[in-house]
């Protein structure tokens, strides 16, 4: 990768009203940014304090490069101040959480509510044997019992690791073991665009080699023809809590007990397991929730995420949650029965803040004006994206279409491992479309060379962190040498993976990955997960896979691939690769293209030169070669 590039920027600027600004938690960012640096422990401690704790903390973090602890001897429970603290107030009855299934079918649970089914589950898995520090794992669609689920490991303690649904058995199973699971918590069936797809089997095919695994909870949603339970080892979720009652003291957790584990793909082999604490994350992700989303009380908030990812856990559950606001969650996509079913779901809620990502805004701009067109979208105030560049085009339609040119746009750039928003533009501030913005009030970040020293405007760079924050991952799960790397390759600095270029304002713009993830439709696929899924089918002997830019997904995955001898190629063939991948990693590692080829570009040490092959597939130039073997 050439370390130094020039970029050309554009200096298009929209200024928010003033009243934005004015209205919003965070005020100017200016003045909140000087406060942080001025004392960062006591900006910190002002956010932490904003929290419930059973005991306070004595101090509010120890560095000790690279590794920190916040909030030290502070005890206290996400959940308490998630559920315990606004049961016991005002908003006791207030509604908490609106599902919205695919049928049309509606859950909606107050407060109260919520409460009672955590505390119920929790029990439930007491029941299993669950304890503090047991890994549960949560493999779920959007259902409100997944967010009860995790919530209710929260309670008791148990350190939940989400697996996204979309996941295939093999993806499932290194998950589950790589954490150790006890239980797993999953579903029958997921329902999408009008057709039922069944879970349950992945899972009993993921646990076969999973001894740790002790009880598989199974909600069964297919009512019609339920799924036959195996009581050896499996049982009914609400089987599991019907005799148990409401009540269940949350357990006492230290700030830095982990909270949970949550997989990331690495840019080389098996997935991480990143952890994030109890206390530390707890801050980050309220303070995110209120100073970047700007959730209010009065507000409709959905964030369009799925709990099983990042975003999910900081921006569906745990931030809004430890607000108390009122939550959007939704199981269908957004292109069914018809393209129509956001934008009406937008103007029936009434939500005010609505947070997606840059995929589905082109998705949303490909299916055409005359969809966000038909409902009344003047509910909403404030717009916000993640998980990949927001490039100025989406931008600007989604600025222009959903939000009227009056609302603030957020784009938010941050990561699996820093728990939060990282980088922003705050609610109010001057927006430039193609730019994520500056780091936030709390964060020290900067675009720097590869030996740490910030590179002038107009020139890339990598983006790179510079001071601790609460929400930082303290580890990779049993990988001490992964976490190390993250600290070890721009000396002084948390190295995030991704190219960038800052402009004279100081405002941020972020390119892409710099290393070996794709990041497709927002979601990071590792090219060695699936290069070792396609290696695993008997007709391949070896593979490279590179992300190739898509005008909708920001990347898709394409694969080169060489034959073992006695195999030829076909489109049969390359369906059957599909499938494999399908099975063994899930739907959204497919590869959209297969080549075959005879050969692959490697340096002289047998390194496969993936940057070749993608100069080569785009046309362009692949820079320096000198390391390329004949
Ligand atoms: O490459 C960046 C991209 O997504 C990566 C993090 O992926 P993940 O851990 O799955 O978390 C996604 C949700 C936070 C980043 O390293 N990314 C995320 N948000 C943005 C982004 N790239 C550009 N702009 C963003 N707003």
């Amino acid at each position: 990768m050439a370390e130094q590039f020039d970029v050309v920027l554009s200096e298009k600027t929209y200024t928010p009203d003033h009243s934005c600004k004015q209205n919003s938690w965070i005020g100017d960012y200016t003045k909140a940014y000087d406060a942080f640096l001025k004392d960062p422990d006591a900006f910190w401690d002002r956010a932490a304090k904003e929290l419930y704790w059973f005991t306070p903390y004595k101090k509010v973090k120890e560095w000790n490069y690279p590794y920190a602890r916040w909030f030290i001897g502070g005890k206290t429970n996400i959940t308490y101040n998630c559920l315990d603290r606004h049961v016991m107030s005002s908003r006791k009855n207030k509604v908490a959480l609106i599902w919205r299934g695919e049928d049309d079918t509606e859950r909606i649970y107050t407060y109260r509510q919520l409460f009672r089914e955590v505390l119920k589950v929790a029990n439930g898995l007491k029941k299993l044997g669950v304890k503090k520090g047991d890994r549960v794992c949560i493999y779920m669609p959007i259902v409100p019992e997944q967010i009860i689920s995790m919530l209710a490991c929260a309670r008791i303690g148990a350190v939940h690791s989400v697996v996204f649904g979309g996941f295939g058995a093999a993806a499932l199973n290194s998950r589950i073991t790589g954490a150790g699971a006890k239980v797993v918590i999953t579903a029958d069936a997921t329902f999408r665009r009008g057709k039922t797809i069944p879970l349950k089997h992945i899972i009993e095919e993921a646990i076969i080699n999973a001894p740790t695994v002790e009880y598989v909870v199974v909600l069964r949603r297919e009512l019609h023809q339920p799924v036959e339970i195996h009581s050896e080892m499996e049982i009914d979720f609400y089987d599991m809590i019907k005799d148990v009652r409401p009540e269940c003291e949350p357990e006492i957790m230290d700030a830095e007990d982990p909270l949970f584990i949550l997989y990331t793909s690495g840019s080389t082999g098996a997935p991480k397991g990143i952890v994030h604490t109890c206390g530390g994350y707890m801050v980050g992700a309220h303070y995110t929730s209120k100073n970047v989303l700007d959730i209010k009380d009065n507000d409709v908030y959905w964030c369009t995420a799925d709990p099983g990812w990042i975003t999910g856990h900081s921006y569906v559950v745990y931030g809004p949650l430890s607000l108390g606001a009122t939550l959007v969650v939704t199981e269908s996509t957004p292109d069914f029965p018809d393209p129509g079913v956001y934008w009406r779901m937008i103007e029936e809620f009434g939500v005010t803040i609505f947070y997606t990502a840059p995929t589905a805004i082109r998705m949303f701009m490909k299916l055409g004006e005359e969809w966000p067109d038909k409902s009344n979208l003047s509910s909403l105030r404030i717009l916000a994206s993640v998980g990949e560049p927001l490039n100025p085009e989406a931008f600007e339609w989604f600025y222009r279409v959903a939000g009227k040119g009056k609302c603030p746009l957020i784009d938010t750039w941050w990561q699996t491992e820093t728990g939060m928003h990282m980088v922003t533009t705050t609610v109010g501030e001057p927006m430039m479309p193609g730019f994520a913005g500056k780091p936030i009030p709390g964060v020290v970040a900067d675009v720097v060379d590869k030996d740490g020293k910030p590179v002038p405007p107009g020139t890339g760079g990598f983006l790179a962190i510079k001071e601790p924050w609460p929400s930082m991952m303290r580890s990779v799960y049993n990988d001490e040498e992964r976490y190390l790397k993250y600290w070890h390759t721009i000396p002084g600095y948390y190295a995030v993976g991704d190219l960038a270029v800052k402009n004279k304002n100081g405002y941020i713009m972020v390119l892409g990955r710099s290393d070996d993830l794709i990041v497709v439709a927002g979601h990071n696929i590792g090219t060695a997960e699936v290069e070792s899924a396609l290696v695993s089918h008997q007709a391949v002997a070896e593979s490279a896979v590179i992300g190739k830019p898509d005008p909708v997904k920001g990347n898709i995955i394409k694969a080169f691939v060489i034959l073992r001898q006695g195999h030829t190629a076909s489109d049969r063939l390359k369906n059957e690769l599909l499938y494999h991948v399908r099975i063994t990693l899930g739907p959204i590692a497919m590869p959209s293209e297969i080549d075959f080829v005879t050969s692959l570009p490697r340096t002289r040490s047998g390194k496969i030169m993936r940057r070749v092959l993608k100069a080569k597939e785009m046309g362009m130039d692949p820079g320096d070669i000198s390391t390329l073997d004949e």
